[in-house]
């Protein structure tokens, strides 16, 4: 299993985990969209031909969000989606608050985000229109480092500085 940056060649295979993974999954098009944002980094874990694991972060400025995490049903619970946004936390540097939104019912996800010191500080009423569900808004403050660019992030393959 190796984590790598996402590219093209894999868009059909996020695609797939993420037909797995939620009810209402992103299309070809906005998995493509995407990942070609200036502002978002993205991440997955490949195991042989499959794709283990994806993780969307957007920066803009220090603060990032994380968009989309999804980790394929049988390679839960060993620790993709920590390592993961640690990684992402700990490598794209300049970073000082992270936001996301989550389904006030997706407890693996609230768990998740709880194990790495996100705390909830808001809720948005039906923000899930499909069947009227909140959302919980949760954050984390992180002490803002420099980007690590000896990481594989950087490699010339973002264009991002
Ligand atoms: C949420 C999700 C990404 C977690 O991925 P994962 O790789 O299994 O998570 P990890 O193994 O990194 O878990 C890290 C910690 O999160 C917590 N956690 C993760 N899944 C959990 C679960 N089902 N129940 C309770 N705690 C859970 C635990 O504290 C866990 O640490 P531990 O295993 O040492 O107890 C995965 O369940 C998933 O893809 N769900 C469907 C898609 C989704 O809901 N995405 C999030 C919204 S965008």
């Amino acid at each position: 299993m190796k984590m790598m940056r996402m590219t093209d060649g894999y868009i059909v295979r996020v695609r797939k985990l993420l037909g797995h993974c939620f009810a209402h999954p992103w299309t070809l098009t906005t998995i493509k969209n995407t990942i070609d944002r200036e502002d978002v980094y993205s991440l997955i874990f490949v195991e042989g031909d499959e794709v283990a694991a994806f993780l969307a972060f957007e920066k803009i400025l220090d603060e990032g969000s994380v968009e989309l995490i999804a980790v394929d049903e049988k390679y839960r619970r060993r620790g993709l989606a920590k390592f993961m946004l640690e990684y992402i936390m700990n490598t794209i540097g300049d970073l000082s608050v992270v936001t996301l939104e989550v389904r006030a019912s997706n407890t693996p996800a609230i768990s998740l985000y709880q194990s790495l010191g996100f705390e909830q500080i808001a809720v948005r009423k039906n923000y899930y229109a499909d069947i009227s569900e909140d959302a919980l808004v949760m954050q984390k403050h992180l002490e803002k480092k420099a980007p690590n660019k000896d990481s594989f992030l950087w490699r010339g393959l973002y264009g991002k500085e």
